[in-house]
């Protein structure tokens, strides 16, 4: 975990399933790669859109934090 990239803010809006091929989320500081998955397609997942830090936001999912176990983390948000 400690030999992770960091990325900023900036660097994570970019993707946003709008400006570049990857579709990234951070949640509780670690970004995950949910570019493969269906529910994520451009960038939008119900009314939330990815590039963004969506800790907050998990509190109005269906579901918890385990979504993200299938995920690769990919780097850290650089805060
Ligand atoms: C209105 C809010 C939301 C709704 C209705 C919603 C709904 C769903 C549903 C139905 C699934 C399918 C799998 C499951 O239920 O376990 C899912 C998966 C997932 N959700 Fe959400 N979600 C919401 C918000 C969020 C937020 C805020 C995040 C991020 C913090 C998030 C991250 C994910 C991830 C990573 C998956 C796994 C996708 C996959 O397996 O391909 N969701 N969500």
């Amino acid at each position: 975990m400690d030999n992770l990239p960091l990325y900023s803010k900036q660097q994570l809006a970019l993707r946003n399933g709008q400006d570049k091929p990857q579709i990234w989320v951070a949640y509780k500081g670690l970004i995950y790669d949910v570019t493969e998955s269906r529910l994520w397609r451009n960038g939008k997942h119900y009314e939330h859109w990815a590039g963004q830090d969506l800790t907050e936001e998990l509190s109005d999912a269906p579901h918890t934090e385990s979504v993200f176990e299938k995920f690769i983390v990919i780097g850290k948000l650089n805060v």
